[in-house]
């Protein structure tokens, strides 16, 4: 593995950090000064920055600008694949940790971690994810009580569980939505039950993971350790 990759995994850097703290001068491989972050890291290798080691990358866990007309899945026969926008090796580990409509974009979580996923995605964790929404129609007095309440959906048992709404822009329809499940179509399912209609949709927050604002649609980076313990809480 490259040095620079051996510290964007290890330390949640993106490559252009990686690269800067490289530049500095203060990384080591094997008690040697390198400078350049093409230099070949194997499994014996101690890599130390400012005299502290590094440990080797384990699990990995990323988080990725989902851009609209990308699929959450590792093949489609029609359009292009979240999955072909990394750059990583073992890509038949990786899975998504919810996955977001074709059309949906913002925050998807990728990892290899199957329990930490389940925390995520299983409902009897109740993990909350906040969409952004712009709905084609106003947004009526009504809907935060009714979405608090839970909605009727149709092919469902059981009404959704309380949601709560908050209003961004009420001019441009815009809102922010907060649940704690992971229905099909969900949200757009929830708006469609009240009579409107999501034009579009993106996702900021999963738990207390927040869409990194310096990431640009398709790029990513790995998470933080703080990002990955939060999962537990
Ligand atoms: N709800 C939807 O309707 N679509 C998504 O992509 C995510 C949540």
């Amino acid at each position: 593995m490259r040095l620079d990759k051996y510290l964007c995994d290890a330390l949640g850097a993106t490559r252009k950090e990686a690269t800067k703290i490289i530049k500095s001068g203060d990384v080591t491989v094997n008690d040697v000064i390198q400078k350049s972050g093409s230099v070949k890291v194997t499994d014996n290798c101690v890599v130390e920055w400012q005299g502290r080691e590094i440990q080797k990358p384990g699990p990995r866990y990323i988080m990725l600008f989902k851009p609209d007309g990308f699929v959450c899945s590792h093949e489609d026969g029609f359009n292009q694949t979240a999955f072909m926008l990394l750059d990583e090796v073992k890509m038949e580990d990786l899975h998504f940790a919810g996955r977001l409509d074709v059309d949906t974009t913002g925050l998807v979580l990728i990892t290899d971690d199957g329990k930490w996923s389940h925390r995520i995605t299983s409902p009897k964790h109740k993990c909350e994810k906040t969409y952004r929404v712009w709905l084609a129609d106003p947004i009526g007095s009504d809907y935060a009580e009714k979405l608090a309440h839970g909605i009727e959906l149709r092919n469902e048992k059981a009404p959704t569980l309380p949601a709560k709404l908050e209003i961004v822009d009420p001019q441009e329809n815009e809102l922010l939505l907060t649940i704690t499940e992971g229905k099909y179509h969900q949200v757009k399912r929830m708006f469609a039950a009240l009579g409107n209609k999501v034009e579009h949709l993106h996702r900021e927050r999963i738990g207390q993971i927040e869409l990194d604002e310096n990431l640009e649609p398709g790029e990513y980076r790995f998470l933080t350790q703080e990002e990955i313990d939060s999962v537990w809480h």
